[in-house]
């Protein structure tokens, strides 16, 4: 083991600008802090939260920053107090903290927002805000959500990091970073999708798609996909769409109405994975009166609130948010990666681009247009 790591000059994709392309610099990463490691980025990928936060002026008060929160990559070097982590170990960075200790973390009901690690979106390391990025004027450099991925380094702290078997490729293990792992985690942790049921999934990118992954997994019998993006309902029914409904193309009935149709009054299940308040309370609308459940996993591109009728809840109508999925980092994913290794769980479909990292605005630009689910982004080794 190193036992004093030295800062090291690398390279990372700098936000400078909201919005504007990431510029490829040379910066210094410091070494690892108390309960951090630093680990070297083998593959990233482009998850909708990173699009949200870069380009919505509102969040340029924090630029520079270095975005990316879906990786895989090997612990380069330890900080002081790190137990159960090695140089060399083949991880996972989540961008949720997972301490493992707290009444939280070793609860089985109460969520996954540890309290030992609070989870916050403000840039800086998570037990005390400071930074561990320099540009080339010695300048700091803000990181995102603790991970930072799009960087040959970063720091992250250990309640942020999962170990994984080296069996699972790369690429793989990076799709449980953040989106798939939302999905699927939110079909079995948070809705608790039984067999035979019908789900509605709006929004089709990794993140619905994964609940469609999930749904699957656990025998839905009807899974509904809602996109505007016709293109979507052909890979969707690789990954087992029994319907798929463009609100676009919907005539004279409402997308709410054709669901109900399909579902004989209401969707038992109803999935909003898209980020826009119109689309949540549509999916609250598609589910079945008096029993639905609405799970809502997008982040709200335009920050608006939502409308629902509190009748219908009254009713028995059931809404809920959650972050990741409900996931816990540390004990879910090598469930997860498990799963895939044994082939119950389906991951191929997902990765439908490839870039090296100096092309990375490719992937921006792949998500953006609506041609990718996940663009996988290599570092050069
Ligand atoms: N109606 C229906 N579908 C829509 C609409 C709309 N008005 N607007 C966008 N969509 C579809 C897009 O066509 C796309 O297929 O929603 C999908 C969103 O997918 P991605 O952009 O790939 O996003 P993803 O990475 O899956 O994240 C989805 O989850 O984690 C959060 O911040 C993330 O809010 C985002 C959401
Ligand atoms: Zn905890
Ligand atoms: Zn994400």
């Amino acid at each position: 083991m190193e036992k004093s790591p030295k800062p090291i000059r690398c390279k990372a994709a700098v936000c400078r600008a909201s919005g504007e392309p990431l510029l490829i610099e040379e910066i210094e990463v410091a070494p690892p802090g108390a309960f951090e490691v630093r680990i070297k980025i083998i593959c990233t990928s482009l998850c909708h939260s990173d699009i949200t936060f870069w380009r919505r002026p509102v969040f340029s008060i924090y630029l520079p920053r270095i975005f990316g929160h879906e990786a895989f990559g090997i612990i380069e070097s330890l900080g002081e107090g790190v137990k159960g982590l090695e140089v060399g170990d083949t991880v996972v960075p989540t961008f949720l903290t997972n301490c493992g200790e707290c009444k939280v973390c070793e609860s089985e009901n109460l969520g996954n927002f540890c309290t030992t690690v609070p989870f916050s979106v403000m840039p800086g390391m998570p037990r005390d805000r400071t930074l561990r990025f320099t540009d080339a004027d010695g300048r700091p450099v803000n990181n995102f959500l603790g991970v930072s991925s799009f960087s040959e380094y970063t720091v992250v702290d250990v309640s942020q990091v999962t170990k994984v078997d080296g069996g699972i490729p790369p690429e793989k293990a990076c799709l449980l970073s953040c989106g798939v792992s939302t999905g699927v985690g939110a079909v079995r942790k948070v809705a608790a999708v039984e067999a035979g049921s019908s789900v509605v999934i709006f929004g089709l990118g990794a993140v619905g798609f994964a609940v469609a992954e999930g749904a699957r997994f656990h025998g839905a019998s009807k899974i509904i996909g809602v996109d505007i993006n016709p293109e979507k309902f052909e890979i969707g029914k690789k990954i087992g769409l029994t319907h798929f409904v463009n609100p676009k193309d919907t005539g004279e009935k409402s997308t709410v109405e054709i669901i109900k149709e399909i579902t004989d009054g209401g969707a038992d299940y109803c999935f909003e994975c898209i980020g826009l308040a119109p689309l949540m309370s549509d999916a609250f609308n598609s589910s079945r009166v008096g029993s639905g459940k609405t799970i809502i996993l997008g982040v709200e591109i335009h920050g608006n609130p939502i409308t629902i009728d509190s009748a219908e809840i009254l009713c028995g109508k059931c809404i809920i948010g959650s972050m990741f999925g409900g996931i816990k980092g540390k004990i879910d994913i090598p469930v997860l990666a498990k799963q895939y290794l044994n082939k119950e769980l389906h991951l191929d479909e997902f990765i439908t681009h490839q870039v090296n990292f100096k092309d990375i605005n490719k992937a921006f630009d792949l998500l953006l247009q609506g041609k990718s689910l996940r663009c996988m982004i290599w570092m050069d080794q």
